[in-house]
């Protein structure tokens, strides 16, 4: 039996961090969407074109530690935008949602536009200085050198361009459940979004 779990929010909201303490919790795979556009805005990077690199993904490329970088992220926001590198995305996702066991995935577009008819839909949020913040933190550990105010900058630049895109932009749709985690440490988002996702399994 399959039973799809959708969690969309922006950048360092904590949907990472949810998605998979959720599918754990709940023993379904977990699908981190925003890999497969840092993937291709990757390829981008190296001079390979978008559709192409979005038409021919493999999943050994989706380990590259380098894709997890500020600015891969930047260039994934990127091809974002362009319809025909979303629509080279769709099957894989659906597949991915509709296996047998349950599965969850998380990004920008599951609950609106991949998987509409998801059993349980999250929209996990927090303001953009405490997800900036966050990814500082975050960076700075991994040795990445930034500042908070440049981290600040890039989490606005990219909100505008996910919220504010034609194709399949970042909204949560009318049946989400929306979590802020701004005030909320890991276990009280985690335990708020079981919370939900029982209450659908309930229903
Ligand atoms: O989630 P993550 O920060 O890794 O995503 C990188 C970028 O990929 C996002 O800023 C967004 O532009 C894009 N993305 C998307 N749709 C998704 C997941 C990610 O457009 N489902």
């Amino acid at each position: 039996m399959s039973f799809a779990v959708a969690i969309d929010g922006p950048a360092a909201a904590g949907k990472g961090t949810v998605s998979r303490a959720v599918a754990a919790h709940f023993g379904f795979a977990h699908l981190d969407t925003g890999l497969l556009y840092r993937a291709v805005g990757f390829a981008v990077l190296q001079g390979t074109n978008a559709v192409e690199a979005a038409q021919n993904l493999t999943a050994e490329v989706l380990e590259n530690p380098d894709l997890r970088t500020p600015h891969v992220a930047d260039a994934a926001s990127k091809v974002a935008l362009i319809p025909e590198v979303r629509a080279a995305l769709v099957d894989f996702q659906r597949a991915f949602a509709r296996r047998a066991g349950g599965a969850v995935l998380d990004g920008r577009d599951i609950g609106t536009v991949i998987c509409p008819d998801a059993e349980a839909k999250l929209f996990v949020t927090a303001s953009a200085e405490v997800r900036a913040e966050r990814r500082f933190r975050e960076l700075q550990e991994r040795g990445i050198e930034t500042s908070l105010d440049e981290v600040l900058a890039d989490v606005r630049a990219r909100d505008a361009r996910d919220m504010e895109r034609a194709e399949a932009p970042l909204r949560p749709a009318d049946d989400a459940v929306q979590i802020d985690t701004s005030d909320m440490t890991i276990e009280q988002a985690v335990a708020t979004a079981i919370a939900a996702i029982e209450a659908r399994r309930g229903g």
